[in-house]
């Protein structure tokens, strides 16, 4: 049973925090997401009790956390459903994406090669791209969005041709919230000799991701957009991809041995990518983290990240001024703006009543020409946001009374 009450008693954040004077009512989880008190603990305990560097020595609690880093790794891999050695530790989504751009960049692409994207993409796996582009004179091309922003199989249909190497989508965008289907994606890709990327940065933390059964060559994700610490994530890559892959980002931790010849010979993947010292606390974090999402069943979170959508959006769309820009998402995010008001003024009238939700462009600046507008107001559900915050939400967005008033009373 999901038990909403019992979940929302492991958040400090929820524990009656105020702000503007209101109870605080928190729904930028697209940004970044709470932390229960475990995660917390298991970030306390290594610092306070099980620091030490991993696979540099020969002690005791230098072995139990290279147990722990691998256990990490293993749980990633039964949550994602892919192998252990596919999992590769990242400061998080961005870096992972680059990591694989990098690759590509250097390796892979030539000029006149293509890499497709959406417009909905995050700046996370734009930049990357264009930075590829810029370097090998590969061409970027863009899958349009249908009009109710979905990323169809159709739309990639008429734009991939055998010139593509790349295709690199988010699975969920962090405006819209459509959800693309990837394993159609990854099939399409793979006919035409590409590789399909997946941006799971607002998917993982919601819905069920099968990367063997989804066929996904690349798929990243971020530690602190699902309960975890910020600064880990994690880029999954089939295995015979990663071990093709030169290591761009280098040092200490991924090489077998180097000499004066400027000669390195590189460990295994997934080693091989994590030079340096690693973000060990945020490893035992996100251990943490995704236990806990096991525990409650992923589908669940979906399923009530659905229910407070479907709900929000009943009420939303009986309002005159209210224009939502993804009705049909139902993935947590809802994005709109009130007629004739500008994104920030709204969000600032929320935020007098204690309500956080982000405005602007989202990171995702080339979306502006298909929503005709220069900026939304996103609201964003998790696994503990509770009816009774949306209750508030709506109150404030429906009779909020004038915006001016958030900002001279
Ligand atoms: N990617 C984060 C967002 O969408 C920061 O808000």
């Amino acid at each position: 049973m999901y038990d909403l009450e019992k979940i929302r008693k492991q958040f400090p954040m929820l524990n009656n925090k105020q702000m503007q004077g209101h109870k605080l009512v928190y729904l930028d989880n697209a940004s970044t997401t709470f932390k229960p008190q475990f995660v917390i603990d298991a970030v306390k305990k290594y610092y306070e009790e099980e620091t030490a560097n991993h696979h540099r020595g020969d002690y005791d609690l230098l072995f139990n956390m290279d147990k722990r880093v691998q256990d990490t790794r293993i749980t990633v891999s039964k949550f994602l459903n892919c192998e252990p050695n596919e999992v590769v530790f990242t400061a998080g989504d961005t870096m992972g994406l680059n990591l694989i751009a990098l690759a590509y960049t250097f390796q892979y692409l030539k000029k006149g090669d293509e890499i497709l994207v959406s417009e909905a993409e995050h700046a996370s796996n734009l930049l990357p791209w264009y930075q590829a582009s810029h370097i090998t004179g590969a061409v970027i091309k863009f899958i349009p969005l249908d009009k109710d922003g979905v990323l169809t199989v159709d739309n990639l249909k008429k734009v991939i041709t055998d010139k593509t190497k790349v295709v690199s989508v988010a699975q969920v965008s962090n405006v819209l919230g459509n959800v693309v289907d990837v394993k159609a994606f990854a099939k399409i890709a793979h006919e035409h000799g590409a590789v399909l990327v997946v941006d799971g940065a607002q998917s993982a933390p919601h819905m069920k991701i099968d990367f063997k059964d989804m066929d996904i060559d690349f798929l990243t994700i971020s530690g602190h957009k699902m309960c975890a610490p910020t600064g880990i994530g994690c880029l999954i890559g089939k295995y015979e991809l990663l071990q093709d892959m030169q290591p761009y980002y280098v040092g200490g931790g991924m090489n077998v041995t180097f000499n004066k010849e400027t000669e390195m010979i590189p460990y295994d993947a997934p080693m091989k990518f994590e030079a340096g010292t690693q973000n060990i606390a945020g490893i035992c974090g996100l251990k943490a983290a995704i236990e806990f999402l096991m525990e409650l069943g992923i589908d669940n979170i979906h399923q009530h990240d659905r229910e407070l959508c479907d709900y929000a959006i009943s009420k939303l769309e009986k309002c005159d001024d209210i224009i939502i820009y993804n009705k049909n998402a139902r993935n947590g995010i809802i994005t709109f703006n009130r007629k004739g008001v500008f994104a920030q003024d709204e969000a600032t009238l929320l935020n007098s009543k204690g309500i956080a939700v982000r405005s602007g462009q989202h990171c995702a600046k080339v979306l502006n020409d298909y929503l005709g507008t220069v900026a939304t107001v996103r609201m964003s559900t998790y696994l503990y946001t509770s009816k009774e915050e949306i209750d508030a939400f709506l109150d404030a967005v429906i009779n909020g009374g004038d915006i001016l008033d958030a900002y001279f009373n």
